[in-house]
């Protein structure tokens, strides 16, 4: 019913001949695959990676991008600008929610402004290592969806569940507690007037071939969102086999 995604998020990492080299071997790599394969390269990138993909049917999404139609918003990127350059655009990101200040009205306008321009939000959440240990993962999700929904109409949306702790650490979450978190997000995205079984949810953190078939092995894992990984073409493709075989 959901189709499985795997998302490359590439973060601000290639230059521009690395992009092209690593975009035509993942595509050389996954293109085949029967489920959503999408690369999120850095905004300079998204044109090249775009024409690189065409007739593969692979996907394109943007890391980031603004809320605001047009006007001085200098070093920004409108959602405007991005149509036509890709179909999913990143919302909430943990980099962008504790780096760069993006709060939950923030993360619910730039939400709201893509699901306007018809591009599909990747909506991330996720708890920090603090509210783990304090037992809170359920609140803070919980949280997370609500406010980011707030004033947003049924449509097209990926939601992401990315514990902070486990971004770049090395250590996952277990599989266990992804799918619990999973069941939390869907029930969230209930409470917002969404219809939660259309809606694929990912993980995120630390996502390896060694741990990625647990994840997509639990019911409501529709897949990943990957960084480290989404670099290494070979890495890449194996995690978008591993997808397709517990889909399919
Ligand atoms: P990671 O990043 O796979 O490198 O942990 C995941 C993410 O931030 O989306």
């Amino acid at each position: 019913m959901r189709r499985p995604i795997v998302a490359g998020n590439w973060k601000m990492n290639t230059l521009r001949g690395e992009a092209e080299e690593l975009v035509l071997a993942i595509r050389d790599l996954a293109a085949a695959a029967p489920i959503e394969v999408v690369i999120c390269p850095p905004n300079v990138w998204l044109d090249l990676v775009s024409r690189s993909l065409e007739g593969s049917g692979m996907k394109v999404g943007a890391q980031d991008a603004y809320w605001k139609e047009q006007g001085a918003f200098t070093g920004e990127v409108a959602v405007s600008q991005l149509v036509g350059m890709c179909e999913y655009v990143i919302v909430g990101h943990s980099e962008r929610r504790r780096l760069f200040g993006d709060t939950h009205e923030i993360v619910a306008r730039k939400l709201v402004a893509c699901m306007d321009a018809g591009l599909i939000p990747i909506l991330a959440v996720g708890e920090d290592a603090g509210e783990h240990a304090a037992g809170r993962t359920e609140e803070v999700v919980r949280r997370q969806v609500g406010a980011a929904l707030v004033g947003a109409a049924q449509g097209p949306l990926v939601a992401a569940y990315e514990p902070v702790w486990a971004i770049g650490s090395g250590e996952a979450a277990s599989p266990e507690h992804a799918q619990w978190v999973a069941t939390i997000v869907r029930d969230a995205l209930e409470n917002a007037g969404f219809e939660p079984q259309s809606v694929p949810v990912l993980y995120g953190g630390s996502v390896t071939p060694g741990n990625f078939a647990g994840f997509v092995a639990q019911p409501d894992i529709d897949g990943g969102l990957i960084g480290g990984a989404s670099l290494d073409a070979q890495q890449f493709a194996t995690l978008v086999e591993q997808a397709s075989a517990a889909a399919y």
